[in-house]
């Protein structure tokens, strides 16, 4: 006699599971608010196949069409909030700020390859409360004033003259100039005496995070993780252990150098985060310690200046590089502005910032235009939650799609949203939504680096339109369109 079931019991079998599974959806549901809508979820596999498969900041903010300003959308192992509108994700994000102050776990790039100390994935709790507290001292408006306006006009001012020589490496310049950047503004230096070069480590270390961030099954099936690595199938193990070495290799290098400049107040080094921290730790009468709690705030925040602060920073400025070529009206009014208030006996410096409001409409135009994270950094909830007449469970992870039809190419917030306009943002204008109230994030979790951001945006903005004038090379027809310059890697 076989042990094979029949067709007819295999049927009967998964008409079984489909009714107990509509059951115990219906049983957790009877007597609560509906989700917010979204696409039907399949029974076990839940809404997979409506999940965008190539740009996920596109798909999300078609969800927004379909759904409107919440989508729900639930796959194995997660719950997900797309929210579609800015004042959706400033209710809950800002105002109900530390329900939604968590973030999602990311079980290979967070904990395998164990990047999740760091401050952007660094659970809601005691050690990213004491990260904040360093990054808000050091990266206040007035601290990167007093501190860091030498470090910002000399490397982009070093830049431009480079720029003169070589037109031809002219973004791949920039990137490795804000990257140096926000290098410096770390640790003070970008190398050390042994030759190690920060920026091919830290880079090399932002590879393998790009790497790990999407597409791994041991995110859905966290239980994997727990597997022996010599398995087969398991090969995701073994890569996350080396990739994890390395990283931590260079988190080590670069502290136990910063730890040696805070000793030693002869080195080389310029005033940095990481050594300013340390040096007010040791002020406080306490022993440096590598295990310490506070050290290691200091730490992981520094570390992550780089990976949050390089490529954010580079893609507003390639915005804005190439706003300049699509829009020579604009930036006919920008060279007037310098001219007026600068004029070309001497260069732009940051005394000049509150005497150029066009320059300051450049920038938010510019962060409004192409926001350099089109779909922000995941939060996640930390209790049940309810929000006009829906009910998003504890664990959600919420998305706000800033981008597109979400928020900085809604009609409803920006009228002709596809052109670049900064006058929409100038004196005099009928009033709009300040773009950078939504593209550095919400609540607790707000960008900490935004005035470093801007300030250093603004100087380059100054300094480059005051040494030259921005020409197409060429045109690409792909740039007429809001799809076509999001797709293309000269802007992103
Ligand atoms: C134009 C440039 C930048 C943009 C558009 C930007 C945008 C963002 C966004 C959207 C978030 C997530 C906020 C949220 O979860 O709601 C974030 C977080 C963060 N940013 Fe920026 N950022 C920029 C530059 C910088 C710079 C220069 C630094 C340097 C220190 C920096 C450091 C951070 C850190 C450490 C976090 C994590 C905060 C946390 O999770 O608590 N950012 N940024």
């Amino acid at each position: 006699m076989s042990s094979l079931p029949t067709t007819q019991q295999v049927a009967l079998g998964a008409g079984a599971s489909i009714a107990l599974y509509w059951l115990w959806n219906y049983l957790n549901t009877w007597n609560r608010a509906p989700y917010p809508p979204g696409p039907v979820p399949l029974p076990l596999l839940g809404n997979i196949l409506d999940m965008p498969t190539t740009l996920l900041p596109v798909g999300f903010a078609d969800f927004g069409k379909k759904y409107g300003p919440l989508t729900f959308i639930q796959v194995p192992g997660s719950k997900i909030l797309v929210i579609n509108s800015y004042e959706a994700a400033s209710d809950l994000l800002d105002k109900r700020g530390s329900l939604y102050a968590d973030r999602p776990r990311m079980v290979m790039m967070g904990e395998l390859v164990g990047v999740e100390g760091g401050t952007p994935l660094k659970h809601y709790g005691h050690g990213w409360k004491l990260q904040r507290k360093f990054l808000r001292q050091a990266l206040s408006a007035n601290a990167i004033r007093n501190n860091y306006a030498e470090l910002l006009h000399r490397n982009w001012t070093q830049y431009l003259m480079g720029a003169l020589n070589d037109p031809e490496n002219l973004l791949t310049d920039l990137s490795r100039m804000l990257g140096k950047t926000v290098i410096e503004f770390a640790y003070g230096r970008d190398h050390d005496a042994e030759g190690n070069d920060y920026l091919e480590r830290l880079r090399h270390v932002q590879q393998l995070i790009a790497k790990v961030t999407f597409g791994y099954v041991v995110d859905l099936a966290p239980f994997l993780k727990h597997l022996p690595s010599w398995l087969p199938g398991m090969k995701f193990k073994r890569d996350a252990a080396g990739w994890k070495a390395e990283t931590d290799e260079t988190r080590n290098l670069l502290f136990s150098q910063a730890i040696k400049d805070s000793d030693d107040s002869e080195a080389d080094a310029q005033p940095s985060y990481t050594v300013n921290a340390l040096n007010e730790f040791r002020a406080s009468g306490q022993e440096v310690s590598e295990t310490d709690d506070t050290m290691e705030a200091i730490k992981q925040s520094g570390f992550s200046f780089y990976a949050a602060g390089a490529e954010t920073t580079d893609s507003t400025f390639r915005s804005f590089l190439l706003a300049m070529t699509l829009y020579p009206e604009v930036q006919a009014a920008a060279h007037a502005e310098i001219d007026r208030v600068i004029g070309r006996d001497r260069m732009p410096t940051f005394e000049d910032r509150s005497n150029t409001p066009y320059i300051t409409a450049l920038i938010q135009e510019s962060l409004r235009w192409n926001p350099a994270g089109p779909i922000g950094v995941p939060h996640r909830l930390i209790e049940d939650d309810v929000y006009e007449g829906y009910f998003i469970p504890k664990g959600t992870t919420v998305f706000p799609s800033i981008w597109y039809a979400g928020i900085s190419r809604n009609p409803k917030y920006y009228t002709d949203p596809s052109s670049f306009k900064p006058e929409r943002f100038l004196e005099g204008a009928e009033p709009v939504l300040d773009p950078r109230q939504f593209v550095f994030g919400f609540g607790r979790r707000i960008c900490p680096g935004n005035e470093l951001a801007i300030q250093s945006v603004w100087i380059g903005m100054a300094l480059t339109l005051w040494a030259f004038e921005i020409k197409p090379v060429g045109d690409d027809p792909a740039l007429h369109s809001d799809l076509g310059r999001f797709t293309l890697d000269s802007v992103r």
